[in-house]
């Protein structure tokens, strides 16, 4: 899978890209990601990309040339163009899921000001990662990138996302490592039992009673 990632901001991505399994997914050619500063895009000679809004009022607009032909230098027909704003669809698990069986994704990072309307005749679609307001675009792209990248086949062990919390609309189970007692606090003995069977049933109420307590909203 390619991602490219339509920014302003491209260092706040170093620390993303250079660390732990994100870093290894890119070395193993798993994933492809690129940051393409759409200020080279500008059509103004000091690389100014936003300017006032027709009709008066506070802020800048980020201006509709750059954005559109940093999009259309590396769209294919395979490409699925997300903007990335706090009034799309709010990102969820399914679809991370959905995303990464997607052969190119072009994810595009406002800041601080808004875009000008006519972006929604280049995008396919828009998301939100929840409902608070973040200076940018870049951390959504992230979070997004990162969901997606670890879903793809060989970043991480199968079964470690097969059970993980909104897979089946669950929330996951508990989980302990040594010691088998801590100040008291002990593992529970089911999962020193050795019987597979009765440690599956068990992890599954666990994860449903989780559910219950924490996100009953899922279960809906
Ligand atoms: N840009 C600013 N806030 C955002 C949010 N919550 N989700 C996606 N993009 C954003």
């Amino acid at each position: 899978m390619k991602i490219d990632i339509l920014t302003l901001f491209p260092g706040m991505f170093e620390g993303f890209l250079n660390e732990s399994i994100i870093k290894r997914a890119i070395e193993s050619n798993k994933v492809n990601i690129n940051l393409i500063n759409f200020r080279e895009f500008s059509h103004l000679n000091n690389g100014q990309v936003d300017d006032t809004p027709y009709g008066g009022g506070s802020g800048m607009v980020l201006r509709i040339e750059p954005l559109v032909e940093a999009i259309e230098s590396v769209k294919t027909d395979a490409s699925r163009v997300i903007l990335l704003t706090p009034q799309g669809k709010t990102f969820n698990e399914a679809k991370a899921k959905e995303l990464s069986s997607s052969k190119h994704l072009i994810l595009v990072c406002g800041h601080y000001e808004g875009f000008d309307e006519r972006i929604y005749n280049f995008i396919d679609e828009e998301i939100s990662i929840g409902d608070y307001v973040l200076t940018g675009g870049e951390i959504p792209a992230m979070a997004i990138t990162d969901a997606i990248t670890r879903l793809l086949p060989g970043v991480i062990k199968e079964e470690s996302h097969a059970n993980d919390s909104f897979s089946n609309n669950l929330l996951d189970y508990p989980t302990y490592t040594k010691p088998r007692d801590f100040r008291g606090l002990k593992v529970p003995d089911v999962l020193l039992s050795g019987d597979h069977e009765k440690i599956r049933q068990y992890r599954l109420e666990e994860a449903k009673k989780n559910t219950l307590k924490k996100r009953e909203d899922l279960l809906k």
